[in-house]
């Protein structure tokens, strides 16, 4: 990556004292500059102090970009609902990771490195027998993709760019089997291998929903729908399981130890964890007239309840994949023939109650993906604990593509944030006779 363009200057002057210090600053194509304050110590001897990064540049990035006011996403340059409407996810994966739409051939070739690579290590199936039957499918993917480089020595060298290339290969392809075994593991039905012959996302769903004691056709409108899922949560910017994939890839660990990390991180119901808490959350409301008993409690403060699927580190406004999922929404229920889907009626109608109290507009807070997300899951009868699970499938190759970008980057080095410390300043020891 070359070196970003700089022009003007943030100076930052330190009160009582003659001492200032000029931080560059940082040219995005579209966006906000950056500061670039690597030299503000040295000058001022402080720090900054930014907890949860929220006004931080990690790093330089030509991967995705974020405008939360204005509520847009795109992908290498592509607004997100062109390529939920257009594309598919292999193509997009392919973006992701190379920077352009693949020519016919290059999506060819592409699309064979991942087809190829969708089978696991069968000495893999023997992990399974060690969790319990009713172990969360996340403690399963963390643990199964963490162990793939005692079985993969030939893409573990970080500096080889084809064995990057190999790893960001398996990565991509074995993660939906690997997903899918979990959930055969959780119900007890033997695992499905993945069959050549279909896509991506027709694959999963048949891994995820053929027995070997019939036939399995899966329903192309489901297979469309799921494609377009996984491509609204392919990538997201500087998000924090990216972020713990960066960080942990900047130590220079494998690429698979590195994506582990970046389950793990999702797994929270802060973040890929809420399109499951959304419908637990739906569930315990029960019905419609509980709504406004269940916004009154997320109002006070005390009660520390979250309206899940609703607000975000970045957007202060809708966010576009919500947009796009609400209408797949009404489409996957309208092919299952479900006309009135309980779940939805009530989805809709908190939406509307939220955006027309003060509470939520005044802190803009708005519909995130995770909101109608579940809902469409459900229908398509995938079940709650594997929500997030499929988040991980579609957002691999976002932390691959986000891995692979910072370890070309000649100016990564390895993370370290600091602090600012206010505990105990150097006292001596005591023995414990003397501590009274
Ligand atoms: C994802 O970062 C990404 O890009 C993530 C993601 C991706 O693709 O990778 O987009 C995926 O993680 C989406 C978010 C999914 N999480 C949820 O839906 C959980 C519910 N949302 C909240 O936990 C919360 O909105 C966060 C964690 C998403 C954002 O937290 P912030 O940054 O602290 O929110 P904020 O600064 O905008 O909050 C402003 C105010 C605060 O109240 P005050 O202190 O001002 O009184 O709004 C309140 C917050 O307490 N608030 C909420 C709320 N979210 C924020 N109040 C009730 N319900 C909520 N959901």
């Amino acid at each position: 990556m070359s070196e970003p363009t700089t022009s003007g200057s943030v100076t930052i002057t330190l009160d009582g004292t003659n001492k200032s210090s000029s931080a560059p600053l940082v040219q995005a194509s579209v966006g906000p500059a950056v500061a670039d304050i690597r030299k503000l110590y040295a000058d001022l001897g402080v720090f900054t102090f930014d907890p949860g990064f929220g006004m931080t540049a990690a790093c330089e990035s030509k991967i995705t970009y974020i405008d939360g006011d204005q509520g847009i996403l795109l992908y290498r340059g592509y607004p997100i609902e062109q390529l939920a409407e257009r594309s598919d996810f292999v193509e997009v994966c392919h973006l992701l990771l190379h920077g352009e739409l693949p020519t016919g051939p290059e999506l060819k070739e592409f699309q064979h490195n991942i087809t190829t690579h969708t089978m696991v290590h069968e000495q893999i199936r023997h992990f399974f027998q060690g969790f319990r039957r009713d172990a969360h499918p996340m403690a399963i993917l963390c643990g199964v993709v963490g162990a793939l480089s005692a079985f993969y020595h030939d893409s573990l060298d970080i500096n080889d760019p084809r064995q990057r290339e190999v790893a960001a290969f398996r990565l991509i392809a074995k993660i939906p089997t690997i997903a899918a075994m979990a959930y055969k593991y959780s119900i007890g039905q033997p695992f499905v291998y993945p069959r050549n012959d279909l896509s991506y996302a027709e694959n999963f769903l048949y891994m995820l929903n053929a027995v070997p004691a019939e036939e399995y056709k899966v329903n192309p409108i489901l297979a469309r729908a799921m494609d377009r899922i996984l491509v609204l949560h392919a990538d997201h910017e500087q998000n924090a399981s990216t972020s713990t994939v960066r960080l942990a890839g900047s130590t220079g660990a494998n690429p698979y130890a590195c994506i582990a990390a970046g389950i793990a991180a999702l797994w929270g119901p802060a973040h890929g964890g809420a399109n499951e808490a959304v419908l637990k959350m739906l569930g315990e409301i029960g019905s419609p007239e509980n709504i406004p008993d269940f916004i009154s409690k997320v109002k006070d403060k005390n009660s520390h309840v979250k309206l899940m699927g609703f607000g975000h580190r970045v957007y202060k406004n809708f966010d576009p994949r919500a947009k796009i999922m609400k209408e797949t929404c009404h489409e996957v229920l309208a092919e299952l023939g479900i006309k009135d889907e309980p779940l939805l009626d009530m989805a809709m109608e908190m939406e509307r109650i939220a955006l027309s109290d003060d509470y939520f507009v005044s802190r803009k807070l708005y519909p995130n993906v995770d909101f109608y997300s579940g809902i469409i899951l459900k229908a398509m009868g995938i079940p709650t604990h594997m929500f997030t699970v499929l988040f991980a499938v579609a957002r691999t190759v976002g932390w691959v593509s986000q891995w692979k970008e910072m370890i070309e980057d000649p100016a990564q080095r390895i993370g370290r944030p600091r602090q600012v410390y206010t505990g105990a300043t150097t006292r001596d020891y005591k023995d414990v006779a003397a501590r009274g």
